[in-house]
């Protein structure tokens, strides 16, 4: 059953800290508990037949945080490529990535291509990870991109178009988020994925990630079925006149 289900869904998996705080756990065990939400709610996706579910799993700021919780993130992102292979494979999920990933570590790099490659062919959902990923510095990489292009003088400046910018994005293909889920209650979009969010319904749960399961989808997924998109235009039929 897809219908009025969103086809994209991103995600902003915030309150591992808060989550293992609450219970008198180390930030790790937040981590990790987050890591099996990662394994149930991208399970949970595919089965309801949603095309892409985008997780916001390490930003470009996220770099600034103490070497230790770093190299706790690199390793449970690399053990989580190689141990979800099977998963990835009988659920036909396609792995993907955004962000800039020549910064990532040549371990994690090299896992995340594997699956990636292996994970090419399959027709199920997209699981997209933004990885080193910052809304604004990829607006910054798509100018660069363009400015040389302007350079090279194949393209003029004033033939760059909105459909310019999309094309010189990680993932030019990419459709834009239906519905952006943010856990742990705040109320920010924290630098994530800046262009493609104009239109994108927004739903805010207080639950933190770790804790975050097939309910707290539902009643998003029920949310977003009753909003109205107008894209910054009329519902058809309600013109007058
Ligand atoms: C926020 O918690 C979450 C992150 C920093 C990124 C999410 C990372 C994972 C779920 C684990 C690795 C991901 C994959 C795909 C295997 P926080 O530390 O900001 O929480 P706090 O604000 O409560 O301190």
């Amino acid at each position: 059953m897809t219908e009025g289900l969103p086809g994209h869904v991103a995600i902003i998996m915030d309150g591992n800290g808060r989550w293992a705080a609450a219970r008198g756990l180390s930030r790790t065990r937040g981590h990790a508990a987050g890591v099996e939400s990662v394994r149930v709610v991208t399970r949970t996706c595919a089965k309801k037949g949603l095309r892409q579910l985008t997780l916001y799993a390490f930003s470009e700021e996220n770099w600034k945080r103490p070497k230790r919780e770093v190299e706790l993130l690199m390793r449970l992102l690399r053990r989580f490529l190689v141990r979800e292979r099977p998963e990835i494979m009988e659920n036909d999920i396609r792995l993907t990535a955004i962000g800039r990933l020549h910064r990532l570590p040549a371990d994690v790099r090299r896992e995340l291509e594997k699956t990636r490659e292996m994970s090419e062919g399959n027709r199920g959902m997209v699981l997209n990870l933004a990885l080193s990923y910052g809304g604004r510095q990829e607006l910054l990489d798509a100018c660069r991109a363009i400015a040389h292009r302007v350079r090279a003088g194949e393209l003029e400046p004033d033939e760059i178009t909105e459909e310019t910018i999309t094309a010189h994005l990680y993932q030019p293909d990419m459709p834009p988020p239906d519905l952006l889920i943010r856990t742990a209650g705040e109320m920010r979009f924290s630098n994530f994925l800046l262009w493609q969010i104009s239109y994108t319904e927004l739903h805010v749960t207080p639950s933190c990630w770790p804790e975050f399961r097939e309910e707290h989808l539902d009643e998003a997924f029920e949310s977003y079925a009753r909003r109205v998109r107008k894209f910054g235009g009329l519902v058809p039929g309600t013109a007058s006149g």
